[in-house]
């Protein structure tokens, strides 16, 4: 699953530009599936409260994140559902550990009146994707290293509104 989802997201941003529509769409399919967690009506996502922790690896750095959603112009939106999911300190999302007994690093959390969202995590690592498949074979041809820069994803949902995912 880890390749799967990881190929499909490589060659879609090497094959796709942003011209249409439906590309974005498929685009953004492809983004949700990588290691957005479905979880589980028994082991849902946490819905965090301000300044809570979405993290529970002892391993990784503090990280404090404060976020302010706007609009185009600079405007405060409160009430936007933010989904939220990184790595551990390994540079592993929960769902690649096989042991693992709910979820981790992810939380679900929403803006406030001046649109802001805080909560603790960890500094994200960066780490490569699986480069021994096609996609490797991709990569070198395009002289591309596999490595992912530190970052951590963002699902910005409200109604009326785009639906935005880093
Ligand atoms: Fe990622």
């Amino acid at each position: 699953m880890y390749s799967r989802n990881v190929s499909s997201s490589l060659i879609s941003s090497v094959c796709h530009t942003w011209s249409t529509q439906s590309t974005i769409q498929s685009h953004l399919q492809v983004q949700k599936a990588q290691f957005l967690d479905p979880s589980t009506p028994t082991k849902p996502k946490p819905s965090l409260e301000h300044g809570d922790l979405m993290s529970q690896d002892t391993e990784g750095e503090p990280c404090l994140v404060v976020c302010t959603v706007k609009d185009v112009e600079g405007n405060a939106i409160d009430d936007v559902k933010v989904d939220i999911w990184e790595t551990d300190s390994s540079g592993h999302y929960d769902v690649q550990h096989a042991d693992r007994n709910g979820p981790d690093g992810r939380c679900v959390i929403k803006s406030n009146k001046e649109g802001i969202l805080w909560f603790k995590a960890i500094v994200p690592v960066p780490y490569p994707i699986p480069h021994d498949g096609p996609v490797g074979q991709i990569l070198r041809l395009l002289k591309r290293h596999p490595w992912r820069p530190a970052h951590m994803h963002f699902m910005f949902e409200k109604k009326g509104w785009d639906h935005l995912i880093t």
